[in-house]
């Protein structure tokens, strides 16, 4: 090969590499890491990147010089010289690319075990997904459950991943990893987290009408803040017990039917946005236009009959008719119904 042709090869294949990694860098096309594990996938992608950018810049150097160097001319019709192939440049592209994908196998399946090495001081966060929540159980902590992921800084976390109805998948963009909640069997996931913040736990596999609503927070807080966090819940949740027994079984029945993983209910201790306040039932059956225990009765058993403004129907399960018994249905009702003015 001429020495003037390597030189234009070399300089459009540059040019070309120039141009690839700009895209890939100056754009932001993934969120900050806030997850150890993330920054090992990280690691990977840009691993992977640097190759096929390489290899982008020798395909568009040597097209882009052919078609420049060997255009079609005016009145030039005839062929070009028969070549038998090239030995050596067939063992080259066979020979690179096996190294190379053994490479980027090798990477990955190193970062994958490290990804999954769960070191022996850690937390473990028990993580429901049903149709369209999640919540959140500490084992450590006796009766703590959430509807948000609070997390300590700096600590390895082992998520065990639960499904009540169909198969859902826990995503948080900035921890980088995805797994799949299946009913009947459970997932695990670890991860460290390295950067406070909120971010958003995102349902990634289609469950149903909800499956764009299923989301949480997923909020990376200080040691310290952490435990005072730990503390008041367990205070709530004591104090919401000890309601639960003094407001008689209804109480418990919203505990043990999953109503407050969607709803924010005073009585109850609940806070969750995915479904209206209950503590303005009043002002809703007014809008819907019927007496407040009917339009309380009705909701439950046919959510679907009035759809407060800025809800979608179709969220809440339309199971309760067949699953709470009537003595149930009624002992749901009157603890709804109790405090509202
Ligand atoms: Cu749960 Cu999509």
């Amino acid at each position: 090969m001429r020495r003037g042709v390597l030189v234009r090869l070399v300089a459009v294949g540059l040019a070309a590499a120039a141009v690839a990694f700009a895209v890939a860098f100056f754009i932001p096309w993934l969120p900050t890491s806030a997850g150890k594990e993330r920054d090992r996938i990280d690691f990977v992608f840009w691993f992977v990147t640097v190759i096929c950018i390489a290899i982008f810049a020798l395909v568009a150097a040597v097209i882009l010089y052919a078609i420049v160097r060997f255009r079609a001319r005016p009145d030039d019709d005839s062929d070009g010289a028969p070549i038998h192939g090239h030995t050596g440049l067939e063992i080259a592209w066979t020979a690179v690319p096996a190294v190379l994908v053994t490479a980027i196998s090798v990477v990955s399946a190193v970062a994958l075990a490290q990804n999954d090495r769960l070191p022996s001081k850690h937390l473990r966060v028990n993580v429901m997904a049903q149709q369209f929540a999640w919540s959140f159980s500490y084992p450590a902590y006796k009766g703590l459950t959430s509807s948000e992921l609070r997390l300590p800084l700096n600590e390895a976390v082992e998520l065990k991943l639960r499904s009540k109805d169909v198969i859902h998948s826990f995503w948080v963009p900035q921890f980088g990893q995805k797994q799949d909640a299946v009913p009947g069997i459970t997932t695990r996931l670890v991860i460290t987290p390295k950067r406070l913040g909120t971010y958003a736990v995102v349902c990634t596999e289609l469950c149903g009408e909800g499956h764009a609503l299923m989301r949480a927070q997923a909020i990376v807080m200080r040691p310290r803040g952490f435990s005072a966090w730990v503390a008041s819940q367990q205070k709530l949740a004591d104090e919401a017990a000890q309601q639960a027994s003094a407001g008689g079984p209804g109480l418990a029945l919203f505990r043990t039917s999953g109503c407050g993983n969607c709803h924010t209910f005073k009585p109850a201790g609940t806070q969750a946005t995915t479904g209206p306040d209950l503590d303005n039932l009043s002002a809703d059956a007014r809008r819907a236009g019927k007496p407040l225990e009917q339009f309380v009765r009705e909701s439950i058993v046919d959510p679907n009959s009035y759809i407060e403004k800025g809800y979608q129907p179709n969220i809440m399960p339309s199971t309760f008719a067949t699953s709470l018994s009537k003595q149930q249905l009624d002992q749901l009702v009157q603890v709804l119904v109790k405090d509202q003015q």
